[in-house]
């Protein structure tokens, strides 16, 4: 199977025009950044509802933005290089598609879509563009997160990677609902970072899913799932959105078990380190020798990583590096489709009691996607010789006119 490849645009070129699509609550954020950055510039907002785009674009200080209901007649108005779509999740399958089809790359915002099918269904709908689709994992962007991955290699060979995760919040609306609250709207942030400090993606989830007896909640707030990662790492998520006290950063609490030490991070400050002894390590003499000379105790972020922007002010960074240099950024869809499925795949495994792997699960997906296709992206999904096979090809950016 062929690369996809995705456009880039000239390193040269002056700030990026972004057009912001969805004009709510997370989209507040999303204007401070791209107004912030000297690598963006607000080219309009988009939203069903007009007065929220008008709104929100009064609220930040740019009541002159241009807005409107439709993303075409916006884009044919304002000739934007890219979109960031801040939509509800159920939206992100047609903005991006219409987005694509009008020439235009796009960052969205988690998840990349609300089922496993409409995301391969974005997957081949960036190839068959030819322009990049990133979705924003924002909690990727912390300094202390990067300074905890960069110490992995000293941990040796992991073996275990848990998240705590107890909070109480009352936000009242859709997720107060919802069969899963807790694992389809807040785990995929933890279940991407598991994929990103392990470097290893997932082979298969035992998960319950429960709701104690106070909870305010009509499903699901709270879940335990045990994922198995490539090369037999354990990766145990524990959760609840319904635990007042002492509650855990919305990071979540972390620990990595690895052959010559262990690494925490309370999600909030600088990680901790600690190797253990030369002599515990008969097994490994080379590596321990190596831990021996290695730092210990509380953990600062690599150089270029301290100052460089957090959050979604990093996601913003990192696409428009993307889309200037060709480097495939973190976030690139065929790789984050995993991250989806993670959280799919708990949700089925609690739903049927049962370990679920998660090949055959992308690869159902993949069945579903090519009927449900009727854009340019059929043709890519059909020329697929399977969805583990798609999502693994590394897609590179090419410089093309246009
Ligand atoms: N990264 C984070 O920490 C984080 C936090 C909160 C929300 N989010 C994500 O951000 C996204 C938006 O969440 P929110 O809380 O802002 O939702 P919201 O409901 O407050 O706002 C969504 C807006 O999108 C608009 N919209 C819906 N369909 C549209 C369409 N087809 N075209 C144009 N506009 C459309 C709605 O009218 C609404 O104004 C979701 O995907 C959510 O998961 C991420």
């Amino acid at each position: 199977m062929r690369s996809p490849s995705f456009r880039t645009m000239p390193p040269d070129g002056g700030p990026l025009r972004v057009l912001v699509v969805g004009a709510g609550a997370m989209a507040r954020v999303w204007l401070r950044a791209v107004l912030a950055s000297p690598d963006t510039v607000l080219a309009g907002v988009v939203d069903l509802v007009p007065a929220a785009a008008e709104a929100l674009v009064r609220r930040a200080g740019v009541p002159e933005t241009p807005t409107g209901p439709e993303l075409a007649a916006l884009a044919t108005a304002t000739r934007p290089d890219a979109v960031v779509d801040v939509t509800v999740p159920e939206a992100h399958l047609p903005v991006t598609l219409e987005a694509l089809s009008l020439g235009l790359p796009v960052l969205g915002e988690k998840p990349v879509a609300a089922t496993l099918p409409e995301a391969l269904r974005l997957a081949a709908a960036s190839e068959a563009a030819g322009e990049l689709f990133m979705v924003s994992q924002s909690r990727r962007y912390d300094r202390h997160l990067a300074a905890l991955r960069d110490r992995v290699p000293l941990l040796g060979r992991p073996g275990i990677l848990t998240t705590d995760f107890f909070r109480a919040p009352h936000f009242g609306g859709f997720r107060e609902t919802m069969a899963h609250p807790l694992l389809l709207d807040m785990a995929i942030h933890p279940f991407d970072t598991a994929r990103w400090l392990l470097d290893a993606d997932p082979v298969s989830v035992r998960c319950e899913a429960y709701n104690p007896s106070w909870s305010w909640y009509a499903g699901d707030a709270a879940a335990t799932a045990v994922f198995e990662m490539a090369g037999g790492i354990r990766y145990v998520y524990n959760g609840s959105w319904c635990s007042a006290g002492l509650e855990t950063s919305w990071n979540g609490a972390w620990r990595l078990s690895g052959e010559l030490g262990s690494a925490t991070w309370d999600g909030e400050h600088p990680p901790e380190v600690e190797l253990c002894e030369v002599d515990a390590v008969p097994s490994s003499e080379g590596e321990a020798g190596q831990a021996a000379d290695a730092p210990q105790g509380v953990a600062d972020a690599p150089q270029g990583v301290a100052d460089a922007p957090q959050g979604v002010a990093g996601a913003l960074a990192e696409f428009v590096r993307a889309l200037r240099t060709g480097t495939v950024p973190a976030g690139e869809v065929h790789g984050n489709v995993l991250s989806l499925a993670m959280v799919k795949a708990a949700v089925a495994s609690a739903q049927r009691d049962r370990r679920v792997h998660i090949g055959p699960l992308i690869e159902e997906a993949l069945t579903e996607a090519r009927k449900a296709a009727t854009g340019p992206e059929a043709a890519r999904l059909h020329a697929w010789p399977s969805a583990s096979e798609a999502l693994a090809a590394t897609p590179r950016g090419l410089h093309r006119a246009g």
